[in-house]
């Protein structure tokens, strides 16, 4: 444990496993009060029981308007206010252009983009002045990726709003920054290929193209999320940090 976050509250989305979990995590290691949102109960315990006290579970469906005023109830019965809030909640699966129906776009969207929104048009009045909000992104909004044209624009439209939003929350001292990892090893990425051994050759295959030669890990995403919202990062806003061992430069 150490005292970097100590008397600083936080809300973590998705964060029952892989880089949300590994972020919330951290931050209740080093002093935060952090809630955790998720739509598993058992993994939201799971995740609370780690540091008891530290972390408060809240189970919402981040990609839904009624869930995330149900999480302003949580947050406004608890009478704390946030400090850093981490819109981490997403995902996506590769759908190829010629195969996407309308409930796809209804669905990648409503994660990555609607409900990002709705949680930060929620959240920011229980913000502190001088808080953080870290929004999650991808290297994918940058550069194409076969079949993954939809996440692909979700994920470029969060790295849009951040622009906007430093600009609406300036009267408030409140940085908007975005992280944008490369492939990271988490569930999510092995959920996008069919079957374990297609995950391993998926994962062989991302990992040649990164220069450091791996995926990166759920707790290097955490580390810089952690950089972003701290007193550190008390002069970077508005910035897209990638998190990729150079995968997006070369
Ligand atoms: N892993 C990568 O390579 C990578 C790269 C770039 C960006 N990202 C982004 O990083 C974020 C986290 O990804 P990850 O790889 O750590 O994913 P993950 O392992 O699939 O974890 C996703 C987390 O989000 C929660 N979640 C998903 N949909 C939700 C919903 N509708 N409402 C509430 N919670 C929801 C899940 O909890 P429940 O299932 O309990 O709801 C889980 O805690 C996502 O936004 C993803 O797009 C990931």
């Amino acid at each position: 444990m150490s005292d970097r976050f100590a008397g600083k509250v936080a809300l973590v989305t998705g964060g029952t496993r892989g880089i949300g979990l590994a972020t919330a995590l951290a931050l209740a290691e080093q002093g935060a009060f952090v809630f955790v949102t998720g739509r598993s109960r058992e993994a939201l315990d799971a995740a609370a029981a780690v540091h008891p006290g530290h972390i408060v579970p809240v189970m919402v469906d981040a990609s839904k308007a009624d869930d995330i005023r149900l999480l302003q109830s949580a947050l406004a019965e608890s009478r704390r206010r946030l400090d850093i809030l981490f819109a981490n909640a997403g995902g996506g699966s590769f759908i190829p252009l010629g195969a996407i129906e309308e409930a796809d776009i209804d669905d990648v969207f409503a994660i990555n983009v609607k409900g990002l929104v709705l949680l930060v048009q929620q959240m920011a009045p229980m913000m502190r002045d001088g808080g953080s909000i870290v929004l999650m992104s991808s290297i994918t909004a940058r550069t194409g990726t076969p079949g993954f044209c939809l996440y692909s624009a979700a994920k470029a439209a969060v790295r849009a709003l951040a622009r906007n939003w430093l600009l609406d929350l300036k009267e408030r001292g409140i940085r908007v920054n975005v992280v944008s990892p490369g492939p990271t090893d988490t569930p999510g990425l092995a959920a996008l290929a069919p079957d374990a051994e297609a995950a391993a050759g998926m994962k062989a295959m991302l990992s040649s193209r990164i220069p450091l030669g791996r995926l990166g890990r759920a707790e290097d995403v955490a580390q810089a999320v952690l950089f972003l919202a701290s007193d550190e990062a008390s002069f970077i806003n508005g910035v897209d940090l990638a998190v990729d061992g150079g995968m997006s430069e070369v």
